[in-house]
């Protein structure tokens, strides 16, 4: 459809038509006649509401969704369609490694072929739109959603939300395969107070804007067309009704005019949060702010008519926000053809196609991080006792949470993994333990609660189990972890430690044999300590999605040398949050060798850096970094300076190397960080093979939120690194001439 028909299309739509439009339900509203009266009744919805609903969330299928559509066509007097949106966070029915997992591969072509291959499963099944990418800034492993987040570094998480943009979108909706991307939780839900989900945010405008809005930025100038509110507050004001961070940046000076669509239920939580006396002061306060879609509540649908009539709100805005969303579904083709790609045969051809499950096999391998390693691996395919122990050596659960449309049945497990590559001779199998404590509970994901098994007969014979075969195994392969529900919405933990019935089998089981590598599932950094102590290896699996056991496999017998960095850094102990490697100098900085200084910043009772930091992981191979050159002393705005390393690989296998360049500015009218992630490059190394790589640096990777709050940079010397991770020392300086 042209604009103009467009704004026919409104100018035809009754005010109430136009509000409908703006509502947001899950599917079994559309299933089913009796949703309106039953569980539901309580949103007061009438069934004609129902049926000039604007969009849906969360129900997914080729022959549902074709049907849904032709049903609520038939009812709307002005044929437009219905639009189907849902949470395809890391894959859809081929699942990805959760996005902290992807952070790790440093690796923007696979992540966007993996959000390509998100979307085009996801449109033969009828979705339209997915709430991805999720670029919320996180520092604090105690917030379970820590998990969708590609980590803690404000660059790499625009590179990498571009990317997934790309992926989703391809270079136009209206190609087959794309579907519209949701960039969220708008803004800083990664902040949350004591990493508790759903908390207050409190930051300075300053931290707002350097380090955790930037990111969202990015993906809106790669194109995303949606944009989801978040369910915390920002300098107190709840971000569903925050005109400063929704009407002044977002679309004032970020120019956005996509679809602004709330977080579940967040408009009714405007009341919760004590911000709106009632739902039709809800429903004023967020239109205002620019919200269009209403997801899952009625306060749009049952106030916003009176707002206009009682002169409160101008229809404009209902007109404005309508209009986004008639555009979006011009923008997918939707009028000319309201069932686009959903198709049964594209379904049973594309699903889980081998393709998918290699590029899900082959991200995988890449997301693995190997923590720590004195020799024990690579393991050999033959000649070698090995024994799996643990929870996850035969379990499916390996997706994440989010893996809501994904079955596990169809998930690859270690165990399969192993006996697919080295058959069943000298390998043995047990589970040790169950991954929670007897008795724990957690609460459900849409579903009943998880409860920690308590059969102390079967645990005794487990355990018995998992130690007779540790005894008599040359190395024993602990595969231990997070339940998949410990991590994700609602899954803030004050300890992070694996479950102590874990650590205890890793004891008895050390008691007996110390050849262990540790392989870990998990959706957040952990305090690893006694892990690190006892383990001979530590390989950092997260939740590598469909393909997680062979990728484990692959990399455990070095079919795959690991080459994943941590995108998010791990702390000695809950004690040290918020960690993450940019930190500020402060005025009295600790100085290794100087433990007796007791004035300086730091505890008396651990370390001040991060256990494992950002940008860290180990290969079976070994590179070697010399030759740090600038090609100038200093440089003026419109200058570019060139730095250069080299780096070999001095070790026996080939292998990938994600070279890392740190910038630090060293004086600025505001304090600066330590170090900044600038750039990074991925290279393949032969053995003895040596590489030089060069990293431009401009102007604008200078900039700063300044004293003056402008986005500039200030003339004055800089350091770059360039290494391995973010704790490279080795630095050349340059100076800013301006
Ligand atoms: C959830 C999440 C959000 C998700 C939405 C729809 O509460 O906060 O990330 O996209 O609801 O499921």
């Amino acid at each position: 459809m042209e604009q103009t028909e467009l704004d026919q299309l409104l100018s035809k739509m009754t005010l109430d038509e136009k509000i409908d439009q703006l509502l947001q339900l899950t599917g079994e509203f559309f299933e089913s006649e009796d949703v309106v009266t039953g569980p539901t009744s309580y949103l007061g919805l009438t069934q004609e509401t129902v049926d000039l609903t604007g969009s849906s969330l969360n129900v997914v299928g080729a022959k549902k969704l074709n049907h849904i559509q032709k049903q609520y066509l038939e009812k709307n007097s002005h044929k437009i369609p219905l639009l189907f949106m849902a949470d395809i966070i890391n894959g859809y029915k081929t699942v990805f490694p959760i996005p902290l997992a992807q952070g790790c591969t440093f690796n923007p072509e696979l992540v966007e072929k993996s959000a390509a291959v998100a979307a085009k499963e996801s449109s033969a099944s009828g979705l339209h739109v997915t709430f991805s990418p999720m670029v919320d800034l996180v520092r604090d492993p105690r917030w379970g959603r820590v998990m969708e987040s590609t980590g803690e570094d404000t660059y790499l998480n625009g590179v990498l939300g571009r990317a997934m943009v790309r992926g989703y979108q391809g270079e136009s909706l209206l190609e087959s395969g794309t579907i519209a991307s949701c960039v969220k939780h708008f803004a800083a839900y990664g902040a949350p107070a004591g990493g508790r989900d759903y908390n207050t945010v409190d930051l300075s405008e300053r931290t707002l804007r350097e380090d955790y809005l930037p990111a969202y930025k990015e993906t809106i100038d790669e194109g995303c067309e949606l944009v989801m509110t978040a369910f915390n507050t920002v300098d107190g004001i709840p971000a569903t009704a925050n005109k400063t961070l929704m009407n002044d940046i977002l679309r004032g000076e970020w120019g956005f005019d996509g679809v602004l669509i709330s977080d579940y239920a967040a408009i009714a939580e405007l009341m919760t949060h004590g911000v709106a006396d009632d739902e039709k002061e809800a429903a004023r306060l967020a239109i205002e702010a620019g919200v269009d879609i209403d997801m899952m509540t009625s306060i749009y649908v049952k106030n916003l008519k009176r707002l206009v009539e009682e002169g409160v709100i101008p229809e404009k805005l209902i007109n404005d926000s309508t209009m986004r969303v008639l555009q979006l579904k011009n923008k997918l083709g939707l009028f000319e053809n309201p069932y686009r790609d959903a198709s049964e045969e594209l379904e049973k051809e594309l699903l889980l196609c081998d393709d998918h499950r290699c590029l899900s096999r082959e991200i995988a391998g890449e997301s693995i991080v190997l923590l720590k390693n004195d020799g024990v691996l690579p393991l050999q395919k033959q000649n070698q006792k090995l024994a799996f122990i643990g929870p996850y050596v035969d379990n499916t659960s390996l997706s994440g949470l989010w893996s809501i449309h994904s079955d596990k049945e169809t998930v690859v497990t270690v165990k399969q993994a192993v006996l697919d590559k080295i058959g069943e001779a000298d390998v043995s199998f047990a589970k040790g333990c169950e991954i929670l404590n007897p008795g724990v509970l957690i609460g459900g994901f849409g579903g009943e609660p998880t409860v920690g098994p308590n059969d102390s007969v079967a645990a005794q014979e487990d355990l018995k189990e998992a130690l007779q075969l540790a005894e008599k195994a040359d190395v024993v392969v602990l595969a231990l972890g997070e339940h998949v529900v410990q991590s994700g919405e609602g899954g803030s933990r004050a300890e992070i430690t694996l479950p102590e019935i874990q650590l205890d089998l890793l004891r008895k089981i050390h008691a007996v044999n110390h050849k262990i590598i540790v392989v870990l599932f998990n959706g957040r950094p952990l305090d690893l300590r006694e892990v690190h102590e006892k383990a001979s290896a530590v390989v950092e699996a997260w939740f590598p999605g469909t393909e997680g056991g062979h990728a484990v496999a692959d990399v455990l017998f070095n079919d795959v040398n690991p080459s994943g960095k941590l995108s998010m850094s791990f702390p000695y102990s809950v004690g040290q949050i918020p960690i993450h490697y940019n930190m500020f100098n402060t005025g009295r900085p600790f100085k290794k060798g100087n433990e007796g200084n007791r004035f300086a910043s730091r505890y008396t009772d651990i370390p001040n850096e991060a256990f494992y930091p950002f940008g860290f992981g180990l290969s079976y191979t070994s590179f070697e970094y010399f030759g740090l050159t600038l090609d100038k002393a200093s440089m003026s705005s419109e200058e570019v300076l060139t730095a250069s390393v080299t780096v070999k690989n001095t070790g026996a296998y080939t292998g990938k190397e994600t070279v890392q360049l740190y910038i630090q500015d060293l004086v600025g009218s505001v304090v600066r960080p330590l170090k900044e992630l600038k750039g990074f490059k991925k290279i393949s190394l032969e053995p003895g093979e040596a590489q030089t790589v060069t990293f431009e640096i401009t102007e604008e990777m200078l900039k700063f939120y300044t004293a003056s709050k402008k986005w500039e940079s200030e003339a004055g010397k800089f350091k770059v690194f360039i290494g391995p991770d973010s704790c490279i020392e080795d630095f050349v300086e340059f100076t800013l001439v301006k």
